[in-house]
């Protein structure tokens, strides 16, 4: 449908997890910026963080070791200025966050509470509420939202990005529900759009992602002929709590704080199945524990593992862990007397849309930010509690990069593209929105944290194949968001079958090794290129 109303600013900013929340507030003083979100300003993945967000704060540690554990994890595909970047301007970037009113959990001395996470050699996770520092963050941002100024209209699905004549970003169309706002598709023109539109883990079946996380802005990407990159390299988390055979949706996650307090992971005979196969055992990177676990599935044909923090003792699991006690207390299970069942589920997209030092993407005056962002700090495969950091430094610099961008942006111009368009006229290519749990099945059974090529051929001809809207009923908020997972998961399936090697969380059955001749380097997808 075309835009029925259009609304100017002179940034716009789509997505209120952290990396949203704080392009906004720190763009605010260069400009007009009009937030945009989804569902309710706190519905994304941010407040659902439960470890942490990493940065050198101990006496004790260093950007440095910080900047080797991430490269380490990244298994030989970061960009090490990235990495760079991220780790020595996160302990002030931190700092920033309690300027802003975010309550830390602190130590006994009164200094930032510091716990451990997987591929981490020290101390470096900052947390709140135990384990809702996500949570606590979200309402920081939010609290600082109030009075900054900033416009923010909820309930807002972006559609597509709106280009001028040059190939630049002119703003985006989008889909408003609800009351006392403007309502149906309309058009935001702006001199700059910002895309941090969070993760795509629902693509798959089981996933510790909200409802929400459907990769709208990578598909909105695609479209729009930016440049994606390490698509495939989507991070299995490895504790989920495990709820029985074929559970789909949201599940809950069981933090790597918790082994980083000392909980155990063991089989159902008991053992320890992680000693020995990595130095930092149960706090190896997650990639490495996600693959142990199944491992120890296959040997030992049994549908999970188990999580044993009986030893950590009730007061541990109620004043650190109330979040996770609560939720498996909720399912039955009760941490403090019996072992917690858990398995892998898909949990964070390491890839994204490539842009340089300052968020800028490919396409001119596009920005990206946040999951959906491909930095290049995480590489094939993400350190533990670098994704909030992540959102936090980088929409810094994005603001850095506007506050001398914005003054030289002549105002929008009238956008002309015509180019593939979710919400455009095009009703005959959304899928019906029945397809949504035919792709998430597809991807669970094909694409999981292991793969293989007549896997991967089989998931290409299934969504190949997928039902289309019929042509009677009108495109809505279902069908879009159903067309966005389906591109995704095009998407994913093409980088996944290209990249014939085994790295971080690329796991391909039929080609076990890490072939660093052939394969250290980034597999870009574009919807028009031979990728998909
Ligand atoms: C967790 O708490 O285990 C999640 C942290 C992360 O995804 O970085």
């Amino acid at each position: 449908p075309a835009p029925g109303w259009t609304a100017e600013t002179d940034v716009v900013v789509v997505g209120s997890g952290i990396a949203g929340l704080v392009t906004a507030l720190r763009c605010r003083p260069h400009g007009r910026v009009l937030l945009v979100t989804k569902a309710l300003l706190d519905a994304g993945s941010t407040r659902w963080a439960q470890g942490g967000i990493a940065a050198a704060l101990a006496p004790d540690d260093t950007p440095g070791e910080h900047l080797a554990d991430t490269l380490t994890a990244g298994v030989g595909l970061c960009d090490e200025d990235a990495v760079r970047a991220l780790v020595t301007e996160g302990p002030d970037a931190v700092r920033g966050l309690i300027d802003l009113g975010t309550a830390f959990d602190r130590s006994s001395g009164g200094g930032i509470a510091l716990t451990r996470e997987g591929g981490h050699h020290r101390r470096r996770i900052a947390h709140a509420g135990g384990d809702a520092t996500g949570a606590e963050i979200s309402r920081a941002l939010l609290a600082a939202l109030k009075d900054s100024g900033v416009e923010v209209i909820e309930h807002a699905l972006v559609l597509d990005l709106l280009k001028d004549a040059a190939g630049r970003a002119t703003g985006i169309t989008l889909h408003v529900m609800g009351e006392g706002q403007p309502g149906g598709v309309g058009a935001v023109r702006a001199r700059a759009v910002v895309l941090a539109t969070g993760g795509l883990g629902q693509v798959f079946s089981a996933t510790t992602n909200p409802e929400v996380s459907t990769g709208d802005g990578v598909a909105l990407a695609l479209r729009a002929g930016a440049a994606v990159t390490d698509l495939e390299f989507v991070q299995f988390h490895p504790t989920v709590l495990w709820l029985g055979e074929g559970a789909t949706g949201q599940q809950p996650l069981i933090s790597e704080a918790v082994r980083g307090e000392g909980a155990h992971l063991v089989d159902h005979a008991g053992v320890r199945f992680m000693a020995g196969r990595h130095e930092l055992a149960e706090l190896a990177p997650r990639d490495v524990v996600a693959k142990g676990i199944m491992n120890r599935m296959r040997e030992t044909g049994a549908s999970h593992m188990l999580l044993d923090g009986r030893h950590l003792g009730a007061a541990m699991w109620e004043n650190r862990f109330p979040t996770i006690l609560a939720a498996c207390r909720h399912h039955g299970i009760d941490p403090v007397t019996e072992p917690v069942p858990v398995v892998p589920a898909a949990h964070y997209a390491s890839g994204g849309v490539r842009t340089d030092l300052y968020g800028r993407t490919s396409v001119p005056r596009l920005y990206a930010c946040g999951e959906v962002a491909c930095t290049g700090v995480h590489g094939a495969n993400r350190l533990a509690s670098n994704s909030l950091l992540e959102g936090l430094v980088f929409a810094g610099r994005i603001a850095l990069a506007l506050s001398d961008d914005l003054a030289a942006l002549p105002p929008a111009a009238e956008p002309s593209s015509a180019g593939p368009s979710v919400g455009g006229a095009r009703a005959d290519g959304l899928l019906a929105p029945s397809a949504r749990g035919d792709i998430q099945q597809v991807m669970t059974s094909y694409v999981g944290v292991l793969r293989g090529a007549e896997g991967l051929a089989m998931a290409a001809r299934e969504l190949a194949n997928m039902p289309a809207l019929s042509g009677d009923v009108q495109p809505g908020v279902e069908a879009w968001e159903v067309t966005n997972l389906h591109t995704v998961a095009s998407a994913i399936v093409a980088a996944a079958r290209r990249r014939e090697e085994t790295r971080g969380s690329h796991w391909r059955e039929d080609f076990p090794e890490r072939a660093d001749t052939s394969w250290r380097g980034h597999l870009v997808t574009r919807l028009d290129g031979d990728a998909l």
